[in-house]
C-alpha cells in the first residue's frame, strides 16, 4: 500500500486490499465498490457520488481486465493514467483504491471462471464473444476482495448491469447492486473512456446515437408503441447521421433483454457501433 496525505491509499496487492475491506466490516462499517477500468471521467465520478450515500466506506477499482478483451480489440491502448485518476478522485476521498497488476489478479495456476447466462449471449455478447465471462469474473473477484456491501454501476453499460445483477442473484452474492443513470457530455453524448480515441469530426458524427435514442424516446412519450417500427427507424436514423457501422439497434425488454414488437412498461433502446475505428455504445429507457 502506498498514500500521501491527500490521495486515498492506493493499493496494489489484492490481499492487503481485502484484508482492510474486512477491517472495516469487523468495525461495522458498509463497504461501496465501484469497480472501473480507470481513464476515469464525470461518469465514473458520479457513481463514487452515489456510492457515498449508500455506505461508510467508498472504494474504487482500477483494473483493465484482460480477459474481457477479445483479440484485436482495444486492451493494448486502452487509456491508462493511474495518477491522473487519483487526482480526480481526489476530492472525494475515498477510502482505498484497488489498482492491482493483471498478474496479482491472475496469477500463475488461475483457472476459474463466472459463466454467465442466457442474457449476456445477445447484443454484445454476439458481437464480443466471451466479454460477458471476463466481466463477470472480475467483478466476482472484485466484490469478493472488497467483501461489498454495495457496488454502483452504470446505465451507460445497461446489459453489463444486467448480467451482474443475474449474477449476483443466482450466485447469492450479498452485494447489493446500484443503477447510477448515464451521465452525457451537454450536447448529449455518452461519457465513455473511448471518447478519447475519436477525432473532432467523428465526435461530431457520433452525436447520432444520443439524437437518434432521444428521438425514439420523444415519438414513445407521444403515444407511439409499435417497436418494430421504433427499431427499424432508429436503425435509419443511425444510417443517416453517418454511423461507419452498426451492430445493432434495437427496442427489448428491459429485464430479458429480448426484442419487443409492442412498448410494453419496460422497454429500452439499445444500440452499438462504430464511428471511425472506435466502438460505441448507448441505451436510453424508454417507459421510464
Ligand atoms: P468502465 O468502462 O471503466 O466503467 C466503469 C463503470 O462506470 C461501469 O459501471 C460503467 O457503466 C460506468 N460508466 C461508464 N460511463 C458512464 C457514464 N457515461 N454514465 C454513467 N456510468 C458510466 O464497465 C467497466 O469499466 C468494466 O466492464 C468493469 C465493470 C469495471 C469490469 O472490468
Amino acid at each position: 500500500m502506498s498514500s500521501s496525505s491527500s490521495s486515498a491509499p492506493v493499493f496494489h496487492v489484492p490481499a492487503e486490499f481485502q484484508a482492510q475491506c474486512l477491517a472495516w466490516q469487523r468495525a461495522g462499517q458498509r463497504v461501496g465498490m465501484v469497480p472501473t477500468m480507470g481513464a476515469l471521467h464525470e461518469g465514473h465520478l458520479q457513481l463514487v457520488r452515489l456510492c457515498r450515500q449508500y455506505c461508510d466506506r467508498v472504494v474504487v477499482s482500477i483494473f483493465v481486465n484482460p480477459t474481457q478483451f477479445a483479440p484485436g480489440e482495444d486492451f493494448d491502448r486502452y487509456p491508462r493514467d493511474l495518477d491522473a485518476d487519483l487526482d480526480l478522485l481526489r476530492p472525494y476521498a475515498v477510502d482505498g483504491v484497488l489498482a492491482p497488476a493483471p498478474s496479482a489478479m491472475y496469477p500463475a495456476g488461475y483457472s476459474s471462471a463466472v459463466q454467465p447466462g442466457k442474457i449476456a449471449q445477445v447484443l454484445e455478447g454476439q458481437f464480443r464473444p466471451g466479454h460477458f465471462q471476463g466481466v463477470t469474473t472480475v467483478v466476482a473477484k472484485l466484490l469478493g476482495l472488497a467483501r461489498a456491501d454495495v457496488a454502483i454501476f452504470g446505465q451507460k453499460d445497461y446489459q453489463q448491469l444486467a448480467v451482474i445483477r443475474r449474477m449476483v442473484t443466482d450466485l447469492n452474492m450479498p452485494t447489493e447492486i446500484v443503477m447510477a443513470p448515464t451521465h452525457r457530455e451537454p450536447d448529449g453524448l455518452a461519457m465513455s473512456s473511448r471518447n478519447r480515441y475519436l477525432t473532432p469530426e467523428e465526435r461530431e458524427r457520433a452525436l447520432v446515437i444520443a439524437r437518434a435514442l432521444f428521438r425514439c424516446r420523444d415519438r414513445v412519450a407521444a403515444g407511439e408503441r409499435d417497436a418494430r417500427e421504433l427499431a427499424v427507424d432508429l436503425m435509419q436514423d443511425l444510417i443517416d447521421g453517418g454511423m461507419d457501422s452498426i451492430d445493432y439497434a434495437v427496442i427489448a425488454d428491459g429485464q430479458t433483454l429480448e426484442s419487443l414488437n409492442v412498448i410494453g412498461d419496460d422497454a429500452v433502446a439499445l444500440v452499438a457501433g462504430h464511428v471511425g475505428r472506435t466502438r460505441l455504445i448507448d441505451n436510453l429507457l424508454l417507459t421510464k
